[in-house]
């Protein structure tokens, strides 16, 4: 891909590129909304990610090219601030405003990159196109910032610049993924607690429903906000929890009386969630896959009955996960309302498990699924050419 890039690069504008970056996508493979609740979350890097090209170039317009988009499109470097709905060069304006509100210099710069993440589907294409561009700016413009500081100007660009108040979890696992491991993430102290590497013999293949959620759309802030709210009421009881992320089962049921009903059954998922990540630990750490694969079913049944982030198409393909052998768990992954499950499948049945999962769902509901099976990679990077 990258020699190709560089051709690409080298025809379209007419001289060599200076830089190199690469991003990958990310898989929520437990601990869903945690990460906004300084939880903790066991994520992975997935194979297919954004790549680019770049060079600086003289002058306030930027150009971009993005094939097989025809064209080229261009961002004026005076003109930030005013962010056209549904645009995508939104994501890489956003990355820009928010290294001037840093007060970090960068020039003009000519841009072609190609993406192999899968849009709108739960595999955070939109972090993916952020940090592969964040990388080839800190490369091209020489820009110091610690690796967490580049996640949060990509949360930033979807908190500021597109009112979604998503937490860190995608631009982290985007940066911080490693070959063939889960990563285990504190997203109190921003940091990678442990690698776990990912049972040997065992795939994650994702089921995207196709149904495509926009979260901007979607109840997410507002489950952000059920969270902050109970929260807030325990911490009347426990005055030491600052956030979810202090708060056991035992604590949240001796709070239930005083907590909104529809709150108590947020808070549930996300306090269960984090506690199914450290059991999740402990099962991977003896290599109890079964175990393992049931934490997932729960989490999706906490998802479908607490938080309410799953429906229907998500529900009827972790129900055919049960009943289809191969398979040892399955969940919603990401923030939900559509977008994609994930199933942790046996290498060796994983292409027959796939089709049986596709056919067995077009049965049931009439629609279509797309299956990929996931390869799991390492963090971005980026280089001079
Ligand atoms: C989306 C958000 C993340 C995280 C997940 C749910 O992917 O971007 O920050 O909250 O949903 O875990």
């Amino acid at each position: 891909m990258k020699q190709e890039l560089i051709q690409l690069f080298t025809e379209h504008f007419g001289y060599a590129p200076e830089v190199f970056s690469r991003a990958p996508g990310r898989l929520e493979i437990l601990g869903n909304h945690t990460d906004y609740n300084q939880g903790f979350v066991l994520s992975a890097a997935v194979g297919q990610a954004t790549q680019m090209v770049m060079a600086k170039r003289n002058g306030r317009i930027c150009r971009i090219v993005n094939p097989p988009l025809d064209g080229e499109f261009t961002i004026d470097l005076d003109d930030l601030d005013n962010p056209k709905r549904g645009d995508w060069t939104n994501y890489l304006k956003g990355g820009l405003v928010e290294l001037r509100r840093r007060k970090i210099e960068f020039p003009a710069f000519d841009l072609l990159f190609k993406s192999t993440v899968p849009l709108s589907a739960g595999m955070s294409s939109s972090a993916a196109l952020e940090m592969a561009f964040c990388m080839a700016l800190k490369k091209i413009a020489g820009i110091e910032l610690p690796l967490p500081d580049w996640a949060r100007v990509g949360q930033s660009v979807e908190n500021v610049y597109l009112g979604l108040k998503t937490g860190l979890l995608d631009q982290f696992s985007s940066l911080y993924g490693k070959k063939d491991s889960l990563i285990l993430c504190d997203f109190r102290s921003v940091e990678v607690l442990k690698n776990v590497p990912m049972p040997s013999g065992w795939k994650i293949l994702v089921a995207n429903t196709l149904v495509k959620h926009n979260l901007v759309e979607s109840d997410y802030n507002l489950r952000r906000e059920s969270c902050e709210r109970a929260a807030a009421v325990i911490k009347q009881k426990y005055p030491e929890i600052t956030a979810l992320r202090d708060v056991d089962s035992a604590m949240l049921e001796s709070c239930k009386e005083d907590l909104d009903i529809i709150d108590y059954r947020r808070a549930k998922h996300v306090v269960g969630e984090d506690e199914r990540v450290w059991k999740a630990d402990a099962l991977l750490a003896e290599d109890n896959v079964e175990a393992f694969g049931k934490l997932l079913f729960e989490s999706h049944e906490s998802s479908r009955d607490f938080f309410e982030n799953s429906c229907d198409e998500l529900d009827a393909l972790v129900e055919l996960a049960h009943n289809i052998p191969g398979c040892a768990g399955a969940r919603l992954s990401g923030g939900g309302f559509g977008g994609i499950s994930i199933h942790l499948v046996k290498e060796e049945d994983a292409e027959t498990y796939a089709a049986r999962l596709a056919e067995a769902y077009r049965v049931k509901t009439g629609k279509t699924i797309e299956t990929i099976l996931c390869g799991i990679g390492d963090g971005a990077f980026s280089e001079t050419l």
